[in-house]
């Protein structure tokens, strides 16, 4: 039976790529075409493989309105010393597949210079391997998970990763409550960014001297924890750290509290979102989640990418939002320092292509996420990070992340 299906899902998967592989022969000359229309060929193409649909679009529709703020803020400025760019999105969907697609589609058919994406580690593992063989840069914008740099030479991030994001909760939660000790933590175990984080979690207890009492598992498609939430609550923790995404991590966040669990709660980088909010309403109070951004740092870029959000959110941006908005900023802030030294429309896309992955690895930004610079890895170097504690109205519909001192 295991055998049959693991055929069937090769077979699915061979089939998806020669679907794939057809209808990019047949658009790639479509957009040979386009091409030699002025003004089409003269934006540059910036790929955005980030989730617009599905559960995980919670994190990726915040994804997409960094990105759309980074567009006009470099393009306002004069894009690429005077070339503008031009954003093309191909939804990744919630799972590997779709991530795959939208990762080839940019490949072959839109013959972007570098992608950014996509939105989950899951995801990254299958997808990215793709463009590092084709030799496109990606510079992950909300990838966390343990591994991801090391996926290829073309693979970077700008999301810093659990190792060093996870801990700062935990201590930030042993401040408010110096007395915790009974530790329990949740974790998603069919995905990859939740299991890297659980790990870091788990350490960290350990190594701040606190009993880790139980782990309990679930699955980002689950509803129900009832069981999990059970099992964990018979022993009585005084801190339960959650690593999910946030449609799970929302519910089981809100099944805790039904059953009358008063402790902390820390979630983790998947459950980083005000989107929670409307699955856990007035019950998300109080949640403690770590940032790798705040809307309160100095300089002007995050001054007017914070302006910008506001003006149109009416509310301050979040992590995946600065996050995806530095993304793209990396590859304009390389992309023109390439340009100086060899006229980048000189180039044919494979060198292009080549040569922005070397000066993007090279370069140092000043971003909203504050300075930062890569390893020769492509793991980003980063420097502050901070907590953040949901507050929600009584209502259970309007919330925010108050940022602890
Ligand atoms: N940080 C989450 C991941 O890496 C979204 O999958």
């Amino acid at each position: 039976m295991k055998k049959i299906t693991v055929f069937a899902t090769a077979l699915f998967t061979f089939s998806n790529l020669l679907l794939a592989a057809c209808g990019n022969a047949n658009i790639s000359t479509t957009t040979t075409n386009n091409s030699s229309t002025k003004g089409v060929s003269a934006a540059i193409p910036i790929g955005i493989a980030v989730s617009q649909t599905s559960n995980v679009a919670l994190l990726g529709q915040e994804e997409v309105a960094g990105a759309k703020i980074a567009e006009k803020y470099f393009n306002t400025r004069g894009g690429v010393n005077g070339t503008p760019i031009k954003l093309v999105f191909q939804d990744a969907g919630g799972d590997e597949n779709s991530a795959i697609n939208a990762f080839q589609t940019l490949i072959n058919k839109d013959k972007v210079v570098g992608i950014v994406g996509p939105t989950l580690s899951q995801q990254a593992f299958s997808a990215d391997p793709i463009a590092d063989r084709a030799q496109v840069p990606v510079i992950g914008p909300s990838n966390t998970a343990k591994g991801i740099p090391e996926i290829g030479d073309y693979v970077a991030r700008v999301s810093a990763p659990v190792s060093v994001v996870a801990p700062n909760a935990v201590k930030a939660a042993i401040q408010k409550n110096p007395r915790l000790k009974k530790v329990a933590v949740f974790y998603a175990q069919n995905d990859a960014f939740s299991k890297s984080e659980t790990e870091i979690f788990q350490k960290t207890v350990r190594d701040l001297g606190l009993d880790l009492i139980t782990v309990q598992k679930f699955q980002t498609t689950d509803t129900d924890f009832q069981a999990q939430a059970t099992n964990a609550l018979n022993l009585k923790p005084d801190l339960i750290i959650i690593s999910g995404l946030a449609a799970d991590g929302g519910n089981l966040i809100r099944q805790l509290r039904e059953l009358g669990y008063k402790g902390i709660i820390i979630g983790g980088n998947g459950l980083n979102t005000a989107n929670v909010f409307k699955v856990c309403k007035a019950l998300c109070d109080g949640v403690m989640i770590a940032q790798a951004y705040s809307p309160e740092h100095p300089g002007e870029i995050n001054r007017s990418f914070r302006q910008a959000y506001l003006q149109q959110y009416k509310t301050e941006p979040p992590q995946f939002s600065a996050q995806t908005f530095t993304a793209v900023q990396v590859f304009v802030e390389a992309l023109k320092s390439l340009d100086k030294k060899t006229k980048i429309s000189t180039l044919p896309l494979k060198q292009l292509r080549i040569q922005l992955n070397k000066e993007l690895l090279a370069g140092k930004y000043d971003t909203p996420l504050g300075e930062i610079a890569f390893t020769p890895e492509g793991e980003v170097i980063q420097k502050e990070f901070y907590v953040a504690q949901i507050k929600m109205q009584p209502n259970g519909n309007d919330g925010k992340f108050a940022f602890l001192k």
